[in-house]
């Protein structure tokens, strides 16, 4: 594991740096993304890269980790709208390679096992970006998620909902499901990226690095990936044990 410990901005910039890399030693990388509040500086310096012409995303390959039931993609509140308005509409990716789970399918076990054909179709994948929710969570793989699963189809946690609820106007629009991909679809990433900032989950970071491996804390298992890059802001890393 890689340990690189910062201010907020110097975090962004450094893991930006790393699928720079990523790209400019495979120009089709195929990148697993995330959303949430923790990649939003990160992903202003992916697209700062590539209005400076360092790198070109023409022939890098999509696939985030996760998406609402019930929301289309240009639903605002959709984690494809997300990804369109804080990266995707600021650099050269072409739409048709951008994969995204579609909680609109109509049947959604098909829609997961759909994802899991195409990562695994494209080679896999070479760089995923992870951030984690208060209880550990990673992608929408809620405590007690098998190390074992696929792309599959959640009840979210009340917690989830409850930290969730301030992207939309209230607790009640939050969609009670998502589709992600599972522990052992991002367990198969040949690198991982693992982003997490605040004082707020300082004490699940600690679990999630020093703690005991288990499903309980699904981070957690990150301690077994060969090729982990960790980043943390000061906040974060604030309860590690160093
Ligand atoms: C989002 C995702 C989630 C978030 C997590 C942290 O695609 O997979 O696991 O990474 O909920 O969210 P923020 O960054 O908003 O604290």
């Amino acid at each position: 594991m890689r340990l690189f410990i910062g201010t907020e901005e110097e975090c962004d910039r450094r893991a930006a740096l790393e699928v720079v890399k990523q790209i400019k030693s495979k120009p089709d990388s195929v990148l697993g993304l995330a959303t949430g509040s923790t990649p939003i500086g990160m992903y202003r310096n992916m697209a700062q890269a590539y209005r400076d012409g360092e790198i070109s995303y023409s022939r890098v390959r999509t696939f985030n980790l996760d998406e609402y039931v019930g929301l289309a993609k240009k639903h605002p509140c959709s984690y494809y709208y997300f990804m369109r308005e804080y990266l995707f509409k600021d650099i050269d990716i072409p739409a048709d390679n951008i994969d995204f789970l579609d909680g609109t399918a109509s049947d959604l076990a098909q829609e997961c096992a759909r994802y899991e054909e195409n990562i695994e179709n494209c080679g896999g994948i070479d760089l995923q970006l992870l951030g984690m929710g208060h209880n550990g969570h990673i992608g929408f793989n809620e405590p007690d998620t098998p190390f074992e699963s696929l792309t599959h189809i959640v009840e979210l946690t009340e917690s989830t909902i409850k930290a969730n609820s301030r992207f939309f106007d209230s607790e009640e629009e939050v969609p009670r499901k998502a589709l992600t991909m599972g522990i052992k679809t991002i367990m198969h990433a040949k690198k991982i990226i693992f982003f997490v900032k605040g004082a707020a989950k300082a004490e699940v970071v600690r679990q999630v690095l020093q703690g005991p491996i288990t499903p309980k804390v699904p981070a957690s298992v990150l301690q077994l990936h060969p090729n982990l890059c960790v980043f943390l802001d000061h906040d974060a890393a604030s309860k590690l044990n160093l």
